[in-house]
């Protein structure tokens, strides 16, 4: 990569679940002009891009991801004017603005859906998957939906059943229909017409179905306890033949417009998830690399090893990306603690490509404690599981009642530690998470290895016990080495790194009290701690 890289491919991606972020009505619930609102702060915390969680009109089934108009905003996030204004403003900022596009599925109170559950002549029938019950009643096939029971839903009116790979009130849309197909390409030039940098697109890998409706085998891992959604092997529902050509086509429609770009959630194993990007790149631009949420073993060895699985399986001149957590999966700072949330946030702001930062992420925001009342995640409701609900608490910006997040109580939960774990505290704070993130977001900006270097994993000695507790790697490009040293334990670590070289200049660590120049021969990583250090 040079100077010539583009936005996406060397910027950090910041992702807002609106509900959750600012709400500037006092209704509980944040909104459009409540972002706008902390713009500043974004541009200060030196992100480079917004995702914003699905705005459009809802009856909030799925909470947005259930879409009843794909050209319009939800009143309760506001109007489309409100929308032009942020734009307008994240612009100024330089700051990118991405949408959330959900193709694979309407709401079920969508025009489109309407019409076609009228009748069976309907014209817009075929736009949604109707089949007949199976030959003895019952289901047509065995597909499990996402949030519990059968994907199918029977229709009195038509006798017939629809597919909804989620929510029964999220019908998935036909995408062998020409004429869906053309009309969801028109909604997506709707948003890019009027500014938008690009999507993140839903459950991307979903949208074929097997053509001949064949069961999903149940997954022989699966343990009680487990998701839900883990209980069949989705080998007929994901991943079909013929994805890669329709995504073909979607990609031309952004490549219609400049630098935009096109995210895709895809949760598949490495060699699938590589095909995404198109035989020659002419796919999805950032096909979403879930390793590290996926992953359950923080440990050393365990990351190493996923990160340098991702760099040798992906494609040449692809653009890697990297995601700790998201509005779906457990918050990084629950999972693996306070201190090791630090070392996470400088693996994901120095290692190669793309950095995707969740909401909070950057002040180490912990899950919320959801008590059964409160429980409002369709998924937690319809499996009994625990749900998406902790991970999408209020965003925590000061000690006030509702955490400045809104003047009234919030449509969820505040997660306890607020009144100390917020923005306000930690801004001012250079030991605070927040300053960690700041500082790194600043680090990539001047470090020039940082955004274009190659990643190299350097080999560590076994026989000191470096190896199973240090991950070390080096970003170098032809002018600067960086030197990034994990320790993922909580005991203190030395290392002999001085086949790299001599000396190092740290710029930063994690524990906030290593600086200056430091002796590769002799480096000495504190519990939990993590270095970075140009190399002389
Ligand atoms: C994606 C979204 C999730 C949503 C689902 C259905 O996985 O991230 O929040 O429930 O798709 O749209």
């Amino acid at each position: 990569m040079t100077n010539s890289s583009l936005w996406w491919q060397t910027g950090v991606v910041y992702q807002i679940y609106p509900r959750s972020f600012q709400d500037s009505n006092a209704d509980g619930i944040g909104d459009l002009p409540g972002i706008r609102s902390r713009l500043a702060y974004l541009e200060w915390l030196g992100v480079d891009a917004i995702w914003i969680s699905p705005i459009y009109p809802s009856p909030m089934a799925d909470f947005g991801y259930d879409v009843a108009n794909y050209t319009d905003v939800e009143p309760t996030f506001g109007t489309l004017a409100d929308f032009d204004h942020l734009l307008a403003d994240a612009h100024q900022r330089n700051l990118r603005v991405l949408l959330d596009f959900v193709p694979n599925h309407s709401s079920d109170e969508h025009a489109w859906f309407i019409e076609s559950r009228s009748s069976r002549t309907n014209p817009k029938r075929d736009w949604y998957i109707w089949r007949d019950p199976a030959p003895h009643g019952g289901p047509p096939n065995n597909w499990e939906s996402f949030f519990g029971g059968s994907a199918w839903t029977f229709d009195s009116r038509t006798g017939q059943y629809y597919l909804h790979l989620f929510d029964p009130k999220q019908p998935d849309l036909n995408w062998r229909n020409p004429d869906v197909k053309a009309a969801m390409f028109a909604n997506i030039r709707f948003w890019l017409d009027r500014g938008v940098d690009g999507f993140r697109i839903d459950v991307i890998w979903m949208l074929y179905k097997d053509e001949q409706w064949r069961d999903n085998p149940p997954n022989p891992d699966y343990q009680p306890g487990d998701p839900y959604y883990t209980r069949q092997l989705r080998i007929y529902t994901e991943d079909q033949p013929g994805i890669h050509e329709l995504l073909q086509e979607m990609r031309a429609v952004f490549d219609e417009y400049d630098e935009r770009v096109m995210i895709g959630e895809i949760y598949l194993p490495y060699a699938q998830l590589m095909r995404y990007y198109g035989p020659s790149l002419n796919e999805v631009h950032l096909p979403f690399n879930f390793a590290l949420v996926n992953n359950q073993t923080w440990t050393a060895p365990a990351v190493r090893e996923i990160v340098n699985s991702y760099e040798a399986a992906l494609p040449e001149e692809a653009t890697p990306n990297w995601v700790l957590g998201n509005h779906d999966r457990p918050r990084i700072a629950s999972k693996v603690g306070p201190a090791q949330a630090r070392i996470a946030q400088l693996l994901l702001l120095t290692l190669r490509g793309t950095p995707t930062c969740y909401y909070g992420e950057e002040i180490g925001m912990i899950e919320g404690d959801i008590p059964p009342e409160s429980i409002v995640d369709p998924e937690a409701l319809r499996t009994g599981q625990r749900g998406r609900d902790p991970v999408r608490t209020p965003m925590q910006w000061d000690d006030s009642p509702y955490a400045g997040f809104s003047p009234a109580p919030a449509w969820l939960p505040l997660a306890e530690g607020y009144a100390t774990r917020n923005v306000a505290v930690q801004r001012d704070d250079p030991t605070s998470m927040l300053s960690l993130t700041r500082r790194l977001m600043q680090l990539r900006r001047s470090l020039s290895a940082l955004l274009n270097g190659g990643y190299r994993a350097i080999s560590l000695d076994s026989d000191d016990g470096n190896r199973e507790a240090v991950f070390a790697y080096l970003r170098a490009n032809d002018d600067q080495r960086v030197l990034v040293v994990l320790n993922f334990t909580d005991t203190p670590q030395q290392l002999d790194l001085s086949a790299l070289a001599t000396n190092g200049v740290v710029h930063c660590s994690t524990a906030m009290d290593t600086s200056g120049t430091v002796h590769l021969a002799r480096l000495v990583l504190r519990p939990n701690e993590g270095l970075l250090i140009e190399l002389e």
